[in-house]
């Protein structure tokens, strides 16, 4: 199943929700019932902060999104393992961040501090220019498609994030996707551009994909006890209903600060009462596992 993750309006969790989601979901949680699965996380967002919040240094990736990108159709020359970043690489960088924002503990990054079963396929700001220069090519909607083709059978899940537009990279990832799943920041402004994003959807859905569902909306940065925070996640449930997904993302210090520590706040810190950023991004990923359940039959 390949899940995208869309909004235009910028600062709205998209990227914090892709990588928390898709790292849940690798690492599985006996606890919350959700089991593991073979994950990749796509990033076709120019900024390229996917990588940089396992604590990967952008410079040191090798060949990226770009140029998978890029290819030509038909043009094997490259592998899209040649591109992805392993668990092995994620966990060695994770560590490393650790160890540089905790100088003076000489005992080393707690165990935790790891991922399996998770692919990084990452993306840097050259993907602004390819997404100029496809403009005028044949098949510009399928390119992202076609590059996660071998991906498709050896992944149980791709998560895509995806930049602050409903440009061709945007479309892409929609024409690439069964599900859309929409970060929603509960504030004034939210739902104003959602007519945007619906008509966006519905024409990828008339042109080049049918298949494509809303998997569903999750409210984000949600401030306890603010009235402006309810009124908006109640517009939202009357518009979609059930696609909004129970759980809520708080707005929180310490998921803000987790990109600086290097890794995504449900590995950084254990689900529990007293951290209950890491517990609403785990409580999501059991909603969603069942969601991905249901739609797979
Ligand atoms: N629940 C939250 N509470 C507090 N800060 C958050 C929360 N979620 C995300 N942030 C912070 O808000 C900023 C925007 O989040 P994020 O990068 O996930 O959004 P985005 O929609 O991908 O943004 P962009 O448009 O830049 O791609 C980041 O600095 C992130 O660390
Ligand atoms: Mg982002």
């Amino acid at each position: 199943m390949v899940i995208a993750c869309v909004n235009h309006k910028g600062g709205c969790s998209r990227t914090t929700t892709a990588v928390n989601l898709a790292t849940s979901l690798a690492i599985g949680n006996e606890e919350y019932g959700i089991r593991r699965r073979k994950v990749l996380l796509v990033d076709m967002d120019p900024k390229g902060n996917v990588a940089t919040t396992f604590g990967v240094d952008k410079r040191s990736v090798g060949p990226t999104m770009n140029e998978l990108f890029a290819r030509g159709v038909g043009d094997t020359s490259l592998k899209l393992s040649d591109c992805t970043l392993g668990p092995e690489v994620l966990t060695r960088s994770m560590r490393n961040a650790w160890r540089s924002h905790n100088p003076d503990k000489k005992r080393g990054p707690p165990k935790h501090i790891s991922v399996r079963n998770l692919w990084v396929l990452p993306a840097d700001l050259d993907l602004s220019g390819i997404e100029v220069d496809l403009a005028t090519r044949v098949g510009r909607e399928n390119r992202l498609k076609l590059a996660l083709q071998e991906a498709m059978d050896q992944f149980d899940v791709i998560i895509i994030d995806t930049p602050a537009s409903l440009g061709l990279l945007t479309v892409n990832a929609l024409s690439a996707a069964d599900c859309i799943l929409i970060p929603i920041q509960a504030e004034f402004y939210a739902l104003e551009g959602m007519g945007q994003l619906m008509g966006s959807i519905r024409d990828v859905q008339r042109s080049v994909n049918p298949r494509l569902k809303l998997f569903g909306i999750l409210m984000t940065m949600v401030q306890s006890r603010s009235k402006l925070c309810e009124t908006v996640t109640e517009q939202a449930r009357k518009h979609f209903g059930d696609r909004v997904f129970e759980t809520q993302i708080p707005r929180s210090v310490a998921i803000a600060e987790s990109p600086l520590e290097g890794a995504p706040i449900v590995i950084a810190q254990k689900p529990s009462k007293s951290n209950p950023a890491s517990q609403s991004y785990w409580e999501f990923a059991r909603e969603a596992d069942s969601r991905i359940g249901s739609i797979n039959g």
